[in-house]
């Protein structure tokens, strides 16, 4: 099993790429199941995620051909069959996103029930009914959601959570049922608004992307196109929040400014200089105090739950006191044990994480136990005194490309090592 190894207390200064989201190529590569005609989905980053919805599609018949330009071209023309195995989704819940468009195009669909995740529960009851209003006849048996359908019919849907891949497949499903669907309390997230778009491009008739509230008329077919993944937020801010805990400076560039609003106000209130161009942001920490701030996270447009864990890192070498309130998933507190391994000073209550900041921490070896908890050990890896060993990294590279990679250009003593 893969390692980082890091030896802390380096003052990061450079500038990074920032890849393709993560959370928005996913439904996009669900989303060429839709087209009839080829497709190209750009600035795909390079991860396992990203592979693994690659073979859930590929296993269907579907051709899927990779480039080294950060491309996937895909056809639909060889599909032959229309069932997601468990054997891949239960190493990926996101390969839901597949049911709705293949239900909506090809009037069936058969996807394993992703079962419990690490952080929550992670039901998938919303994405289910909001199928059957649609028309959709579905069972679950044998570990599988087997869904059936001649044409899905508009429906007005309310959904009781705000669900990000619940909107989204929801979405896809809606683009080619008869008549108008109405999507209330829909997700807000820009990778929503960037699927949204994407349909669009196809010939979808979507409005009030970006809102609670999403009208779709249905079409009867879609179109491959060519288009762009936008910049991931998440891995913006994690490389923001390495220079802030670091006391450096960081410019991630090929990013989406208006995408990181409430992540960046947090960066402000927590002593650092923001600064943004039209697709590049910095944070710069030099001389300047880190200050503890408090975070609730929300759905968008409010702070990410995939930012909680990063700011908690921060808050763990800050001045002062931090309360952080997690309300999206029940479990995601894993780090908080992780870090107290590093000498962190956190009390944990249900989800409230109380942080009070300590002068520094001392590097050992920890555990990821998901992904964003992976990225807030690396942060603190970078701060500690000392050797920090991150392991369980599968994690990190579910979500990070080459992320030894790019934080050693910015001056970090980071290696990946076997074993
Ligand atoms: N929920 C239900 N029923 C449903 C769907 C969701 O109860 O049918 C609950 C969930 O259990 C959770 C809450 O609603 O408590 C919100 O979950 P949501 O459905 O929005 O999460 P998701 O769509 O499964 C996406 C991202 C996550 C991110 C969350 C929240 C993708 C592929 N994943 O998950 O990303 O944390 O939205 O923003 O888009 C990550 O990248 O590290 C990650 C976990």
């Amino acid at each position: 099993m893969q390692k980082l190894i890091i030896e802390g207390g380096v003052t990061l200064d450079g500038d990074v790429d920032i890849s393709g989201a993560k959370n928005a190529v996913l439904p996009l590569l669900a989303a060429t199941l839709l087209a009839e005609t080829p497709m190209t989905i750009r600035n795909v980053p390079r991860l396992k995620d990203v592979s693994t919805l690659a073979a859930v599609i590929e296993g269907m018949g579907v051709t899927v051909e990779t480039d080294e330009h950060h491309n996937i071209h895909t056809n639909t023309a060889t599909i032959q069959h229309f069932v997601a195995p468990y054997d891949l989704v239960r190493t990926m819940r996101a390969s839901i996103l597949v049911l709705g468009p293949m239900v909506a195009r090809y009037g069936e669909a058969e996807v394993s029930l992703p079962g419990g995740c690490a952080i929550g529960s992670r039901p998938v009851n919303i994405h289910l009914t909001g199928l059957e209003a649609m028309g959709a006849r579905i069972v679950v048996e044998e570990g599988y959601i087997r869904a059936t359908a001649k044409r899905l019919k508009g429906a007005k849907i309310v959904m009781d959570i705000v669900t990000v891949t619940g909107t989204e497949n929801l979405l896809m499903a809606a683009v080619l049922a008869e008549g108008t669907t109405v999507l209330e309390n829909a997700a807000r997230e820009p990778e929503v608004v960037d699927l949204a778009n994407c349909l669009i491009a196809m010939g979808a008739k979507i409005k009030g992307a970006g809102t609670d509230k999403i009208t779709v008329e249905g079409v009867t077919s879609l179109q491959g196109v060519d288009y762009s993944v936008l910049p991931d937020r998440i891995e913006t801010g994690t490389f923001l929040a390495a220079a802030a805990i670091t006391g450096g400076r960081v410019r991630t560039l090929k990013a989406a400014p208006d995408t990181l609003d409430a992540v960046l106000h947090k960066f402000t209130e927590a002593g650092a200089l923001v600064t943004t161009g039209a697709d590049w942001i910095e944070v710069d920490m030099r001389d300047r105090t880190l200050k503890a701030v408090d975070i609730r996270t929300d759905p968008y447009p409010a702070f990410p739950t995939d930012m909680q864990a990063q700011f908690m890192a921060m808050n763990a070498v800050s001045r002062g006191i931090g309360v952080i309130v997690e309300t999206i998933f029940e479990n995601r507190m894993m780090h908080v044990a992780e870090l107290m391994r590093l000498g962190a000073n956190i009390r944990l209550e249900g989800n409230t994480a109380i942080v009070a900041g300590m002068p520094y921490l001392k590097g050992a070896p920890v555990m990821a136990t998901d992904l964003r908890a992976s990225a807030s050990l690396v942060l603190a890896g970078l701060a500690a005194q000392g050797k920090t060993t991150v392991d369980r990294i599968y994690h990190t590279d579910r979500g990070y490309e080459r992320i030894e990679e790019k934080l050693s250009r910015l001056g970090a003593r980071i290696q990946r090592v076997n074993g």
